[in-house]
């Protein structure tokens, strides 16, 4: 679990990141964190964001809200899809090689199956860039890029008790009339029986997320990998050709104003014009060109130095920034991880280094919350959080 209390259950992209951290000292364990999340996986390849493991009365939307009666209790989106980087990285560096190599035997297609799902339920028209239907799928749930694209999205008109407000300051959380759409959403999945071409063609809310797209093209990359490294080269062709598709198209989110890619609201067909950590991460997923993560390492050089704390989830230059409330400002660890990888693979080591420094800062401060107040360095959300922890295990330490 993320942490005890605000997320009491197996959150998809936080036990990813988790997993890498019991690397560090129990790969069993690791390996054990992979196995329970994708137990979850529905029949159609969908890694759920949420795995309710256990009662789930302390935690609002449970999973009779989703409706979605999988034989794990489940919600019904998805979140960026990290596993098959974490998954690759457990493989190259786990000590124990047997445990390895039967993880990854079992794992291997099931993570062919997710990746077959982005592209084939989210993708139907083969632009090369999946959509997504819900902000808590980008996993920045309340970042100021979803605004205005949520703003569209009809309110429900039923009473609902928030459960994280009990265990987190509201200032930290979002306000209620985007609490209320979120949930809109939730139930626009139910009442269409969860029918990928309904939803596609009828969600009020579709967005392309630029962080999901560089996630998902990187752990493709690293996807073929793993086959390569199973000998499973029959899988191949068909994900090189999806990677393909994504190199073909990401120019079309390049914005040289902004010196970053830009999220796309596919409902209006106009770019979202928010600079957040997620529009530079396809440095991680090696989509940009020289010119492009030239631009992009300029822009993170100066954001490191405008907050005390770096690098805030939404650039202070922004109208909608707040240091401290949800995904609107503050710093989490994971994020500056896997910007500071993208800048070593593309040769900006100094770059990366800084990143690191800016990220230790955070830990040094305040522990392992479950992120930063970019101008205070305050712990805030969850304290004694999971993927925090793990980050400072396998990469700041
Ligand atoms: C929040 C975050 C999301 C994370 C979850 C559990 O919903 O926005 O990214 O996965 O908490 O930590």
């Amino acid at each position: 679990m993320p942490t005890d209390g605000l997320y009491p259950f197996q959150w998809s992209w936080d036990s990813a990141i988790t997993a890498l951290g019991w690397l560090e000292f129990d790969e069993e364990r690791a390996w054990q964190e992979a196995d329970v999340m994708f137990s979850g996986q529905w029949d159609n390849g969908m890694l759920p964001h949420i795995l309710f493991h256990g009662d789930a009365e302390s935690y609002f939307p449970g999973p009779d809200v989703w409706g979605s009666n999988t034989a794990v209790p489940s919600s019904a989106i998805s979140q960026p899809p990290v596993w098959a980087t974490a998954i690759r990285r457990m493989f190259e560096t786990g000590k124990d090689r047997s445990l390895a190599e039967s993880a990854l035997e079992r794992l291997l297609p099931k993570l062919i199956d997710y990746h077959d799902w982005w592209y084939r339920e989210r993708d139907p028209d083969e632009t090369g860039l999946v959509c997504s239907y819900h902000p808590w799928e980008s996993g920045m749930d309340n970042s100021p890029a979803w605004d205005d694209a949520l703003a569209r999205v009809p309110e429900v008109d039923w009473e609902y008790q928030r459960r994280d407000l009990g265990h987190v300051d509201s200032e930290q959380r979002p306000h209620k009339p985007q609490y209320d759409r979120y949930l809109y959403l939730v139930d626009f999945y139910k009442k269409n029986g969860f029918d990928s071409d309904a939803i596609y063609k009828g969600c009020p809310y579709r967005v392309i997320d630029i962080g999901i797209v560089a996630i998902l093209h990187r752990a493709g990359r690293d996807l073929v990998e793993l086959c390569r490294l199973a000998g499973e080269s029959a899988a191949i062709p068909s994900i090189e050709s999806e990677l393909a598709r994504t190199q073909a198209s990401i120019g079309t989110l390049w914005s040289k104003e902004n010196r970053c890619f830009l999220n796309h609201d596919i409902v209006t067909g106009e770019p979202i014009e928010e600079v957040t950590t997620a529009t530079v991460l396809p440095l991680f997923a090696g989509l940009a060109n020289q010119s492009q993560s030239a631009y992009m390492a300029d822009l993170i050089d100066e954001w490191l130095d405008a907050t005390a704390f770096a690098l805030s989830s939404t650039h202070p230059s922004s109208e909608r920034f707040e240091s401290q409330r949800y995904w609107r400002g503050p710093v989490w660890l994971h994020i500056n991880w896997m910007i500071a990888e993208g800048l070593y693979d593309y040769g900006y080591d100094d770059l990366a280094e800084r990143v690191k420094q800016a990220t230790h800062k955070c830990v040094d401060k305040s522990g392992f919350y479950e992120y930063f107040d970019a101008m205070s360095g305050a712990g805030c959300g969850g304290g004694q959080f999971s993927w925090t922890a793990a980050v400072a295990l396998y990469w700041l330490a």
